[in-house]
């Protein structure tokens, strides 16, 4: 797989699967903007590739306020032109009981998973279509497919952000432009820190393959949406689950 010469937004790559993605693309080629709220931790992603020989830089974004959004869309494209490849990554959930959810944890969970990436998208692609090409992969979730117990709100997103990717992967595809979606399972990163452990034995049980996932192996099914090998592939939806979900 090649992607020399082309530009790769990720966000969320300061930590976990966006990190992995980050360091998947910048393998293959890709200059990398690195797109994360945590300015430290992005600085230090996206200098740790350089310092192995890739081509990355951060850049600040929040993507829960469209001011910042507006801003990273401008700063990225008069930087570098069009963006070839954007991983929507970044996103976060927390488990509870649907009737104990608050407005502010609701309205937290829809504007970074569901509006963040698409204004986002929104903000990047008139460039990709007056050049008819370009690949966006959505990290959505694997409850956003099947649901999750105490998750609802945050499936709710998933299952938005699944939605989306198909109807614009059917809008784009007059432009060639590829849109796809990784659905992860429970994969071992910070986010999954933050999860009980006995909650996590148990999903781990649940799981057929008996683990949880690797970033690195949700990063190699981006990888895969990102590059030329899937050029006549769009509005797909890949669980990367260790065969916990196999929804058709
Ligand atoms: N880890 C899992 O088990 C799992 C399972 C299914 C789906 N996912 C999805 O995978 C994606 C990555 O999750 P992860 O586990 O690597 O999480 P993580 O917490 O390790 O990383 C998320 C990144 O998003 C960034 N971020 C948070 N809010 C932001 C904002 N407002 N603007 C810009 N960046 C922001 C964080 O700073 C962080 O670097 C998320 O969309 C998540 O919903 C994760």
């Amino acid at each position: 797989m090649s992607l020399q010469n082309k530009i790769a937004v990720v966000t969320g790559a300061a930590s976990g699967i966006g990190a992995s993605v980050a360091q998947k693309l910048a393998d293959a080629g890709a200059t990398v903007i690195v797109a994360d709220v945590q300015a430290d931790k992005g600085e230090t992603r996206a200098a740790t590739l350089r310092a192995a020989g890739r081509n990355a830089h951060y850049l600040h974004v929040d993507l829960t306020d469209a001011a910042s959004v507006a801003a990273f869309a401008d700063a990225v494209q008069s930087k570098y032109g069009a963006v070839d490849v954007l991983v929507n990554g970044a996103g976060w959930g927390s488990a509870h009981p649907f009737l104990e959810g608050t407005p502010e944890l609701w309205d937290r969970m829809i504007n970074l998973n569901f509006v963040g990436p698409m204004r986002l998208t929104k903000a990047l692609l008139p460039e990709m279509v007056k050049r008819a090409s370009g690949k966006i992969v959505n990290i959505a979730s694997d409850a956003g497919r099947v649901g999750s117990m105490g998750e609802t709100v945050y499936s709710g997103t998933k299952g938005g952000l699944i939605a989306f990717t198909k109807s614009l992967a059917r809008e784009m595809a007059r432009y060639q432009i590829n849109v796809n979606c990784v659905c992860p399972g429970p994969t071992d990163t910070p986010l999954m820190a933050a999860v009980p452990e006995k909650l996590t034995e148990a999903l781990k049980k649940a799981i057929p393959f008996r683990r949880l996932g690797l970033p690195d192996e949700v990063a190699d099914a981006v990888l895969f949406f990102a590059d030329d090998t899937a050029k006549y592939v769009t509005g797909q939806v890949l669980s990367v689950s260790g065969g916990l979900t196999m929804a058709g």
